[in-house]
């Protein structure tokens, strides 16, 4: 298939930035999105020209590297499915393909496609962790957990912390992001200790970084990959009201 890419280019975080038209012709239907861009890059060296920077690792949908804002949606026009793995057969020959990084004052652009998403590890850096003895692992099933509970936290460990969520909200809101990996400890016994001051000590840290508040809009649930609810923000919400009343959030 032939195509017309509309790419975001900037040299850097003070660089102001343009959208940059390349024609890619020949390209498999069968390849992934990135190795589209593999192949716009091949094109650009050998013209002797930059190439398009962008993040990626394990091109598997595990490690939440990658991320780009495709036609205006993030991560593209298949639901919950990552940049990686979205496959140049969802869009026709002659196609024109704009694509551009996640923007949000959270997320600032280091180079063309390529955010810094280092404020996502300092939430989680703040209390997305259990720090009390939860025993040795001869102990392990001596601590029944729930099939429920154990469901529940499994569903909020696959957000990959990708930031589509971030990058789709009109607020720039982290809220999905931060109420996964918090529904992930909260939800078994081990997490039970410091379940209230890690809610507020990850909410903290969110808002320090810059990411906006949650106003029930719902663009996150719509392309987050993992396809991680919004029901996680009302119960991170919860947690908060019941912290206040334990005047929580001082003693990780
Ligand atoms: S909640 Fe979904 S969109 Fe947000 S960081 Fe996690 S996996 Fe990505
Ligand atoms: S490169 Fe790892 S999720 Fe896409």
């Amino acid at each position: 298939m032939n195509l017309k890419l509309r790419v975001w280019r900037q040299k850097s975080n003070k660089d102001q930035g343009k959208v940059v038209d390349y024609t890619l012709n020949e390209v498999s239907e069968d390849s992934s999105f990135l190795e589209m861009l593999d192949l716009l890059n091949e094109d650009l060296i050998h013209k002797g020209e930059d190439p398009v920077a962008f993040a990626h690792d394990c091109r598997e949908g595990i490690c939440g590297t990658c991320g780009l804002v495709i036609n205006g949606i993030a991560h593209g026009p298949e639901r919950a499915t990552t940049t990686c793995q979205l496959h140049m057969r969802k869009f026709k020959n002659g196609d024109t393909i704009v694509v551009e990084p996640w923007r949000s004052r959270g997320f600032p652009i280091i180079k063309d496609l390529v955010v810094d998403r280092t404020a996502f590890d300092r939430i989680i850096q703040s209390g997305g962790y259990v720090s009390v003895s939860t025993g040795s692992a001869q102990d392990a099933n001596s601590l029944p957990v729930a099939k429920s509970a154990a469901d529940r936290s499994m569903d909020a460990a696959s957000c990959i912390g990708c930031g589509a969520c971030v990058a789709a909200c009109p607020n720039g809101s982290a809220m999905l992001f931060t109420s996964a990996k918090l529904t992930h400890l909260n939800s078994l016994p081990q997490g039970q200790p410091e379940r209230y001051d890690r809610s507020v000590l990850m909410v903290e840290q969110m808002d320090k970084e810059g990411f906006g508040g949650c106003t029930n809009i719902g663009e996150c649930e719509a392309v987050c990959p993992k396809e991680i609810p919004l029901e996680f923000i009302a119960e991170m919400n919860r947690n908060l009201i019941v912290a206040g009343f334990k005047g929580a959030g001082k003693r990780l």
